[in-house]
C-alpha cells in the first residue's frame, strides 16, 4: 500500500475487502483518521488478527499433506506468518517447489519439505525424529491430509477402506500424539492442534462416500475427546477441527480418477471455496486470543445445498 492510499476511500474498500497483509499495512492504515476509513472497522479486524499472528513469528508447524490443496495453502499462508513450516507428504518435490516460491516471494517464514507416506508409521516417527533433532519440535500440529476412494459399503474394496482409515483417522491420531509429546517434553503449554475435518463429518450426503463420511465423523469425535484429554492434563494446548464443505483442489480428481468427466463438473456446478478460504479459517483459529478455543468452523460455499 502506497502512502497516497491513505486519502484514496476506494482503496480502503479495496483494502477491506482484501486482507491487511503484513504489520507494516497495519501501522500504515493506523496514521489514518478513522473517519477516513468507510470499512475501517473490517481492516482493523483484519489487521488485528495479523498483529496477533506475530506470536507465532519462528514457531515451527507441521503441515500434513502440503503437496497441493488445502495442505499447501495453509503452509504458504503460515510461511507468509513467519512461520517455521514442515510439510509433509508423499509428493515432496511439489513441497520442494512450494518451499522455492515462498522464498522468491519474501516470505519471512521457512518451508521445510519432508517425503512421509503417512499410511506408514515408521514414516511419521521416523519423521518426527528429525523434527526433533534439527527444529527441536513442533508447536502447531495441522492434520490436513485426507483421501476419499469411492469404494461403497456394499461393494467396495477393504484396501479402499483400510486406506482412508489410516490416512484421515490413525495418521492423524499419530501425529497428534506425537505433536502432543512434543510439546509436552518443552513445557510448550501454548499449542494448538487442528483437524481439517468436513462438512461429512456433520450430515451423510446421499451418494458420497459413506466411507470417507465415517472416517469424517471420526474426526469429529476425536477433536472433542482431545479437547477433553487436554483439559485433563491441565494444559492450554488447543484442538479445533475445520470443516468445509465443497473445495476447489485435486481432491474430486483422485476420487473419481476411474470417472475424469464426472471429475471434470463437480467444482463447474457453483462456485466452490477456494483452498485459502480454508488456510484464512486456519489463520482465524490461530489468531484468536490464547484463552479462547474455536471447537469446529463449519463453513460452506454460499450456493452448496447439503
Ligand atoms: N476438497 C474438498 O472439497 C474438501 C472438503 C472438505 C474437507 N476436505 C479435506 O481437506 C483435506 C485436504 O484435502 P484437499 O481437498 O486439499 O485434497 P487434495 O488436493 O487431494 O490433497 C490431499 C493431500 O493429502 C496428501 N495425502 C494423501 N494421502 C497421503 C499419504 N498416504 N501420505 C501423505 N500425504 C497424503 C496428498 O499428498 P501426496 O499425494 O503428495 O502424498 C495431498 O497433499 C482432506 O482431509 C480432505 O478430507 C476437502
Amino acid at each position: 500500500m502506497q502512502h497516497s492510499d491513505v486519502l484514496d476511500v476506494s482503496a480502503f474498500h479495496r483494502a477491506a475487502f482484501t486482507s491487511v497483509r503484513d504489520v507494516g499495512d497495519l501501522k500504515f492504515i493506523c496514521a489514518a483518521p478513522l473517519s477516513h476509513l468507510p470499512c475501517g472497522l473490517r481492516i482493523l479486524n483484519a489487521g488485528y488478527r495479523c498483529v496477533v499472528m506475530e506470536r507465532w513469528k519462528g514457531r515451527v508447524a507441521l503441515v500434513t499433506g502440503a503437496s497441493v490443496g488445502i495442505g499447501a495453502a495453509i503452509a504458504k499462508e503460515l510461511v507468509r506468518h513467519g512461520m517455521k513450516v514442515m510439510g509433509c507428504a508423499r509428493d515432496v518435490e511439489k513441497i520442494q517447489k512450494l518451499a522455492a516460491e515462498c522464498q522468491t516471494a519474501g516470505h519471512s517464514g521457512v518451508l521445510v519439505p519432508f517425503k512421509c507416506d503417512l499410511s506408514n508409521e515408521e514414516e511419521i516417527l521416523s519423521m518426527f525424529s528429525v523434527i526433533k533433532a534439527q527444529h527441536k519440535g513442533v508447536d502447531v500440529c495441522i492434520n490436513n491430509a485426507g483421501l476419499a476412494h469411492p469404494d461403497s459399503l456394499l461393494n467396495g474394496k477393504t484396501s479402499g477402506w483400510r486406506n482412508m482409515l489410516d490416512v484421515n483417522v490413525v495418521a492423524l491420531s499419530i501425529c497428534t500424539r506425537e505433536a502432543y509429546q512434543s510439546m509436552k517434553e518443552r513445557n510448550v503449554d501454548d499449542g494448538h492442534i487442528i483437524h481439517i475435518n468436513s462438512m461429512s463429518g456433520h450430515r451423510v450426503p446421499p451418494g458420497s462416500s459413506h466411507f470417507y463420511c465415517a472416517t469424517k465423523y471420526a474426526v469429529t469425535a476425536l477433536t472433542e475427546g482431545l479437547r477433553q484429554e487436554l483439559r485433563e492434563a491441565n494444559t492450554h494446548i488447543r484442538a479445533t477441527c475445520i470443516s468445509p464443505g465443497l473445495v476447489e483442489t485435486e481432491f474430486a480428481a483422485r476420487l473419481l480418477k476411474d470417472d475424469p468427466e464426472k471429475a471434470a463438473v463437480v467444482y463447474s456446478k457453483y462456485k466452490p471455496l477456494q483452498a485459502i478460504d480454508v488456510a484464512d479459517a486456519v489463520t482465524y483459529v490461530l489468531s484468536a486470543p490464547p484463552h479462547v478455543q474455536i471447537g469446529d468452523v463449519q463453513m460452506r460455499p454460499v450456493e452448496q445445498l447439503v
